[in-house]
């Protein structure tokens, strides 16, 4: 699968850790930045992020931020963009059966690498379900 990834200052261990994890199960991974633990504004990446997939070059992007709040803000600006904040793998879960999310955000300060890693595989695993979801997911644009 093609995944695009994104984080700030706050997340960028995790995204090196998720490159290196993802990589090794054959997906093909485009890096956004940041690149290093030098502080940074997390609007930056996540825009970068969300243009990916709005051109098509990702199929779906994973992003950190400290909270995931600033970088899941910033990704849900562009219209074809619908980030879900996730904290445990049923949030994940969730956001992919009913909400159709193409960006999976995480709060890097708030999890360790065990529930990111549930996380990321639950939300890549699982698929849209459509049927009654779809009408309400077409609703989110304005
Ligand atoms: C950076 O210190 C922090 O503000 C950022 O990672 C994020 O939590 C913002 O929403």
């Amino acid at each position: 699968m093609k995944i695009g990834l994104a984080c700030d200052h706050a997340g960028y261990e995790f995204k090196e850790q998720l490159k290196k994890y993802l990589s090794s199960k054959d997906n093909d991974i485009n890096d956004y930045g940041c690149y290093s633990l030098e502080s940074v504004d997390y609007p930056d990446f996540g825009h970068k992020l969300a243009e990916s997939i709005e051109k098509g070059v990702n199929e779906l992007g994973i992003q950190f931020c400290g909270t995931g709040n600033g970088i899941n803000m910033s990704a849900n600006k562009h219209q074809a963009i619908r980030a879900a904040l996730c904290w445990n793998s049923h949030i994940a879960e969730q956001a992919r059966l009913h909400n159709n999310a193409n960006i999976l955000t995480m709060p890097a300060r708030h999890l360790d690498w065990q529930e990111v890693e549930e996380i990321v595989d639950t939300f890549l695993s699982t698929q849209f379900e459509g049927g009654r979801h779809q009408k309400r997911v077409k609703k989110i644009k304005i």
